[in-house]
């Protein structure tokens, strides 16, 4: 990833791996819902920029950045609220961007 890129943490909760990005020198926002971005601004404070919001409903989530991350979000999702989702976050990358999908899988002993 080139130096100094726009990130965004979409669903991003705690802030630790938006944290971990905006400590190698990138401009990392935190999309997340309004009393969860108030206890990431607590921890985090000015090492992040924060959007209040619910990603089902947003038209934009801002941008353009250079990498959305999705890390443990598409597992409780419909497909249907998933391709909704990824059209959306796509839409805020820059020419050449990256959409990165993080998660895990529940097999039948969980
Ligand atoms: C399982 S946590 C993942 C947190 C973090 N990305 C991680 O990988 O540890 C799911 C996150 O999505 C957020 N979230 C769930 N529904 C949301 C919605 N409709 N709009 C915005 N954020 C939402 C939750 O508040 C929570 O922070």
């Amino acid at each position: 990833m080139k130096p100094q890129s726009a990130v965004l943490d979409l669903g991003g909760g705690h802030g630790r791996y938006a944290r971990a990005f905006a400590d190698a020198g990138h401009t990392v926002t935190l999309f997340d819902q309004p009393a969860v971005v108030g206890l990431a601004r607590k921890r985090h404070g000015e090492a992040l920029r924060y959007i209040e919001g619910d990603f089902h409903e947003a038209d934009s989530f801002g941008g353009p950045y250079d990498l959305v991350m999705l890390c443990n979000i598409v597992h409780g999702e419909s497909a249907a609220a998933n391709a909704s989702l990824v059209a959306r976050a796509a839409r805020s990358l820059r020419s050449g961007g990256r959409l990165a999908i993080r998660d895990m899988f529940l097999d039948e002993h969980r």
